[in-house]
């Protein structure tokens, strides 16, 4: 069983530099289905959500060849069948693009309800609707959701909720239909303005992303193309955030400092120093932190996957935080694992009290989802003595050599593969 091992109190120095946007990998992989040609994707991750949508990719048919560690070359021209492989569905949230995907250029598709983080109930009610009133119709049978059309209509919709994956799949299935499709009430992430990015470049006509009321003009074909991905606004926050508990002076390098924004916001509340250039951000911290609240919000709001990170952080300031989780019902789960290291943190509904510590110890702890994991990275850098962080594979989907990018600027972090390495 494989462990991360980190021994705190190294301040860290050096450069890190940061790597295509998971979010926006695992919404662009899938757009690929509906080109007519090939595409060459570049900034792509190296990480196990990658490699699981890849399969899922050549399960069905279409060729996925590594240009090199970063670029992929996709020909999704031999998807005879528009199934996706259940047992690799399952496996992540984000497969639900492949319905948007396969019925946006198939009028077909079959996908699992998909898997993902545990933090409550994961609706795709939303993503439905935006089907129904675009013309097709589904049925949930085994797991399975199966949505069909003879055609697809532009139309308006409206999304009650405001749902980054819904927005995705709405888009993705409205690019190639007939007319006039308006999202109104779509989520603004940068991933969003993203796939627009992609989609137009493969001859979309995609207006409007990065505000709420996307236009798409359906187009009857998708031609190849070449991309680049933006880097990941997360993944760059929780190595911010490893900086503020450990201490240090880090640049953090490949980085739009615009999507940072309300991360830098909170961090500079605490009393960290942050400096923003065109593509990097330099962070300056001594490991002292001063307390505040966060709320997290759709973008441009303070993004809910940094919200664990955020609350490590918090567990060692000075003075009482109180953390307002506004995206989803249940993300709280790993705080069990930050009272194990000493944090004193009450949980009611969606409100963490976090009453600082003047540090944290370091204790076996589970990574008990992917940004969870990220939290006890930060919480076990900036803490007195070792922590083992179990089930790392959650921390492997979405952070691409956590080991080798911490190590370089000094951190004590190990990987250990077996029990003997652990003596
Ligand atoms: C995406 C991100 C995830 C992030 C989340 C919120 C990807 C692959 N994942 O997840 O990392 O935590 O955005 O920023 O990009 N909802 C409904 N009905 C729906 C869909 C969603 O009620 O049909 C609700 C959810 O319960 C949740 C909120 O909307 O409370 C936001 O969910 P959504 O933005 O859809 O999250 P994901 O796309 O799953």
């Amino acid at each position: 069983m494989e462990k991360l091992v980190i021994t705190g109190g190294k301040m860290l120095h050096g450069t890190i530099k940061i790597s295509g946007a998971k979010n926006a990998a695992v919404a662009i992989i899938p757009a690929v289905i509906l080109s007519d040609g090939v595409c060459v994707l570049e900034n792509i991750p190296d990480i196990e959500d990658v490699n699981i949508i890849d399969e899922i990719l050549c399960k069905m048919g279409a060729s996925v060849k590594h240009i090199d560690k970063t670029s992929l070359e996709i020909d999704p021209a031999g998807i005879k069948k528009p199934v996706a492989d259940y047992d690799l569905v399952r496996h992540m949230r984000a497969s639900s693009y492949l319905m948007g995907a396969l019925l946006g250029k198939y009028l077909r598709a079959d996908v699992a309800l998909p898997g993902g983080c545990d933090f409550g109930v994961r609706p795709v009610d939303q993503h439905l609707k935006g089907f129904g009133i675009l013309g097709a119709a589904h049925t949930i049978e085994n797991d399975t959701i199966k949505v069909r059309a003879d055609k697809l209509v532009g139309n308006h919709i409206y999304l009650d909720v405001v749902s980054v994956g819904a927005t995705v799949n709405i888009m993705l299935a409205a690019v190639k239909a007939e007319g006039r499709t308006t999202i109104e009430n779509a989520a603004k992430e940068p991933h969003i303005v993203d796939l627009a990015n992609f989609l137009n470049s493969m001859g979309a006509d995609v207006r409007g992303a990065g505000t709420d009321v996307i236009k798409i003009n359906g187009v009857k074909k998708l031609r190849g193309t070449t991309y680049s991905i933006i880097p990941d606004q997360i993944e760059a926050g929780t190595y911010m955030a490893a900086v503020c508990s450990a201490g240090g002076d880090v640049t953090i390098q490949n980085v739009i400092p615009k999507h940072l924004e309300s991360i830098t916001a909170k961090l500079r509340e605490m009393g960290v120093t942050i400096e923003e250039f065109d593509d990097y951000v330099r962070v300056v911290s001594n490991g002292k932190l001063k307390r505040c609240n966060v709320t997290t919000m759709p973008h441009p709001g303070f993004p809910t996957d940094m919200q664990p990170q955020i609350t490590a952080l918090l567990a060692k300031a000075n003075g009482t935080s109180i953390v307002n989780e506004a995206v989803w019902d249940y993300r709280f789960r790993y705080v069990t694992e930050l009272q194990r290291m000493g944090a004193d943190i009450v949980v009611d509904g969606s409100l963490a009290i976090v009453n600082g510590k003047e540090s944290l110890t370091g204790v076996p702890v589970k990574a008990t989802d992917l940004r969870a994991g990220a939290a006890m990275i930060v919480a076990a850098l900036g803490a007195k003595g070792t922590t083992q962080i179990e089930d790392i594979r959650h921390i492997q989907r979405g952070y691409e050599d956590v080991v080798g990018k911490l190590s370089s600027v000094g951190a004590d972090i190990k990987l250990i593969r077996t029990e003997d390495e652990l003596k």
